[in-house]
């Protein structure tokens, strides 16, 4: 199976943590190893490192190769596609499955958001194994058991019964509050952002659902051109929304899609007061009077008296103080920034 990774994203919920030049996938929060080291590890489980191929901005190259140098791989440096422009995961995937067939001809791939924690467990293993089978046929997305009617997500409604899972009855991304409490009520899936797909099949389809991708690609002169050209819009909305022959493989493993700051406070390891706390750099200290259950990250030497769920987030040049619950508003602090600049 080869592995298409796709890092080109901007994590705009994680500001300040997450920077223009330094998005969420290559931070380090997790035992020094960025999000992205920790997707190379997984598609190193069915992958080779020359079966690997990643699809990022051309400003994250050096992110890239230093992040794989690190873990001491041999990843071809064609391997990795440097778009010129971001137009979101289905120009990218597009482009990656393009390249993939002209190095190996029609191939399984497996396709992986770098932006994820996620647990290489037993179950992980067999999804993936099955998923690989349904391939053949369908177009595979590994469906979460959802835990509350988050509207980030996509959302699938599985149907007839397939061996290894079901046939896609109905696809929909990111609903509004309302629409996701009755999916979570009616049994659907949370869409885990990880697909698996035949790389001829995905081309055909695409040429069939999103004809504005397809042509970009195929009748441009360069990949400059490819880019300009290319409509910007997402796997989720451009094909799988679309298609009449999705499969989901229901993976039953810890995954955390971090998203946001609250998804982090729950995936770090909490003190007796309830308190996460990530100190980094030599001058990073934090002294705790009273507070409970707040997200402390900090590069300086910070307290807290007597506060309960906050998130602070200190990089020594920008400071973030939020409420818990209302970490995913952070991308309009962003907006904002982008906006005055
Ligand atoms: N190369 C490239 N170019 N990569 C990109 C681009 C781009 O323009 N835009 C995003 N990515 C990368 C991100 O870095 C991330 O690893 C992955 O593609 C998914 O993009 P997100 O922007 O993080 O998507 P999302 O989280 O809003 O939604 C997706 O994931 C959810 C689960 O986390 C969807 O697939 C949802 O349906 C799904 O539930
Ligand atoms: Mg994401």
């Amino acid at each position: 199976m080869k592995t298409l990774i796709l890092a080109g994203g901007k994590g705009t919920r994680l500001w300040p943590l997450s920077r223009e030049l330094m998005p969420k996938q290559f931070i380090r929060i997790f035992n020094d190893t960025s999000l992205f080291q920790k997707t190379i590890e997984r598609a190193l489980k069915f992958s080779k490192p020359k079966e690997i191929f990643v699809v990022t901005n051309k400003e994250y190259k050096f992110r890239v190769l230093d992040d794989l140098k690190e873990l001491g791989l041999e990843i071809p440096e064609e391997n990795i596609l440097l778009e010129p422009i971001g137009k979101n995961t289905l120009p990218a995937i597009y482009w990656g499955m393009k390249t993939i067939e002209e190095n190996y001809g029609r191939s399984k791939v497996a396709v992986l958001p770098s932006d994820h924690l996620i647990k290489v467990d037993e179950n992980y293993i067999t999804a993936f194994e099955k998923a690989e089978q349904l391939a053949d046929n369908y177009f595979i997305t590994f469906g979460i058991r959802p835990t509350k009617p988050h509207t980030g997500y996509g959302y699938i409604k599985p149907g007839e019964k397939l061996e290894g899972g079901y046939k896609v009855d109905e696809f929909k991304e990111k609903p509004d509050y309302e629409t996701a409490k009755q999916y979570v009520e009616n049994g659907y899936y949370w869409n885990s952002g990880m697909f698996l797909f035949d790389s001829t099949l995905f081309i055909e389809e695409v040429k069939r659902v999103a004809p504005k991708v397809y042509t970009a690609f195929e009748e441009a002169k360069n990949i400059e051109e490819a880019y300009e050209k290319v409509p910007d819009i997402s796997v989720d909305y451009g094909v799988m929304e679309k298609t009449d022959k999705a499969a989901v493989v229901p993976l039953n493993t810890y995954w955390n899609d971090l998203g946001s700051f609250d998804a982090i406070y729950e995936a770090f390891e909490k003190d007796k007061t309830g308190n996460a706390v990530k100190i980094s750099g030599f001058k990073g200290e934090y002294i705790n009077i009273d507070s409970k259950n707040n997200l402390v990250i900090t590069e300086r030497l910070t307290a807290t008296v007597g506060i309960e769920d906050l998130i602070i987030i200190d990089t020594g040049d920008a400071l973030l103080v939020a409420k818990k619950g209302e970490s995913q508003k952070v991308k309009e602090v962003y907006r904002k920034l982008v906006e005055s600049n």
